[in-house]
């Protein structure tokens, strides 16, 4: 039996989605023979409620100079990290001289907003493509993960930190003490950390099994960020619900007893043990429910063919790896996959080798039924794609339920 991440203790096993490729690993066909595969199995700690992968490919085989998720292709997240961004700075910075600092900065979306204000700031960002994106906009990026190692040496370098953020990397990272022992290091005594990651309450009620691929080997909830933090003398003194990538919780933590703490963190810990996540049942449910996804889906596919109907791919998202190899989607039932980032298209979805086309490719000659992968940025494609719903399109959802949209 593997063991918790976060505490140690044993983990329990509640899922297994059987052998996957990376969830980024868009490949081109002379790469198809070396393609690496993991399993992918799911565990719950019943000690500190953490779900957690029980293994997890190395860091450096996801996050290096060919990774392809830039941050900037959504404009409604490039709105996000701008409100995130304004809020830190009005709540928590003080006017003379602050400095943040930030885990997975990516292209520089969430701290071109601090480098227009002229505030202090530093990226850790290992992904040396999308690392270079942010230093070309004038934002201090370090080319590398960050560990306590490295937390250390910017500290001794820059001084510590008033505020250090992270977004959609907490769940990246394994070796979590490193972090947390990092973060200690950096952070000012009157310092705050925010973080925010998808959420397990909205992966459960949405039976959103994308949010589980090899890049997210943990997926927390309150409870479990409460835990792990407590173990290096922080407390959680905030929970903020987001939209974001299908439901998300922003944390907000401080060095323990200096600061109050909001009436939402008792609220969001009382929500999660009356929702039974921190219960092993919860998630023995929750594995039922995926496989009936699974099947309600592959049958309206099956159907769609049966009927000689185009189904194409709506955005090539990372996600979507786990549903496409889970569902054996083959390229027999979708034709391709539209997306808007340069370095996906020409290549070849992991695992099943769907084509990964152009977003012009799908406006040229729209499908009966688009599948959308991209489902966490509903809103802002259906506003892009009117014209498709009025000229017949369809559209085809899998969270939270299989369903039509016409
Ligand atoms: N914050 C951005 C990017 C999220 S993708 C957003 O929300 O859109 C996760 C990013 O974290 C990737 O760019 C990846 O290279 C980076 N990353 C992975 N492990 C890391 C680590 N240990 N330290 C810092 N960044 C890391
Ligand atoms: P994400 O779900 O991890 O944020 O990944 C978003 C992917 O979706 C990225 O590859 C870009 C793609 N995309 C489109 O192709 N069209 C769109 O309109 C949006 C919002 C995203
Ligand atoms: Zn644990």
């Amino acid at each position: 039996m593997t063991q918790c991440i976060s505490c140690n203790h044993s983990i329990e096993p509640f899922i297994s989605f059987g052998k996957q490729p990376l969830g980024n690993g868009f490949l081109s066909k002379p790469q198809f023979k070396s393609e690496y595969f993991f399993e992918l199995e799911v565990c719950f700690c019943q000690s500190c409620s953490l779900v957690q992968l029980a293994n997890q490919p190395k860091p450096e085989q996801m996050f290096n100079d060919a990774y392809s998720f830039f941050s900037g292709t959504s404009t409604k997240m490039a709105q996000h990290f701008e409100r995130f961004a304004d809020d830190i700075a009005s709540r928590y910075l003080k006017p003379h001289d602050p400095f943040v600092v930030e885990l997975g900065s990516n292209d520089g979306i969430m701290l071109q907003h601090f480098a227009k204000r002229k505030i202090r700031h530093l990226g850790f960002e290992p992904s040396a493509n999308v690392a270079a994106v942010a230093q070309s906009k004038g934002i201090n990026t370090r080319c590398s993960f960050f560990n306590q190692k490295h937390a250390s040496h910017a500290a001794s370098e820059f001084g510590h930190a008033d505020a250090i953020l992270a977004a959609n990397v907490m769940c990246h990272i394994p070796y979590l003490h490193s972090v947390m022992e990092g973060m200690t290091a950096l952070l000012k005594p009157t310092g705050i950390i925010a973080f925010e990651d998808p959420y397990l309450g909205d992966i459960v009620t949405k039976i959103s099994y994308d949010q589980i691929y090899d890049e997210h080997v943990s997926l927390f909830s309150a409870t479990s960020v409460k835990n792990l933090f407590e173990h290096h003398g922080m407390e959680l003194i905030d929970t903020i619900p987001q939209p974001t990538h299908g439901g998300s919780m922003r944390y907000v933590i401080a060095p323990k007893g200096t600061r109050k703490v909001a009436s939402s963190v008792t609220e969001t810990l009382a929500r999660e043990v009356a929702n039974g996540l921190g219960s092993l049942k919860t998630f023995t449910r929750f594995k039922k429910s995926v496989e009936q996804s699974r099947a309600d889906l592959k049958q309206l596919l099956n159907t769609f063919r049966k009927d000689h109907k185009r189904v194409v791919g709506y955005a090539a998202t990372s996600k979507s790896t786990t549903v496409i190899n889970y569902c054996s989607l083959t390229p027999d039932l979708i034709e391709f996959i539209s997306d808007t980032t340069p370095i996906k298209q020409g290549k070849f979805s992991p695992g099943m080798h769907i084509p990964v086309l152009s977003y012009e490719r799908f406006k040229e000659n729209y499908p009966d039924f688009a599948l959308l992968f991209g489902w966490n940025h509903q809103q802002e494609i259906f506003e892009k794609e009117k014209e498709y719903r009025s000229q017949g399109g369809q559209w085809v959802v899998y969270v939270p339920r299989v369903e039509i949209i016409g």
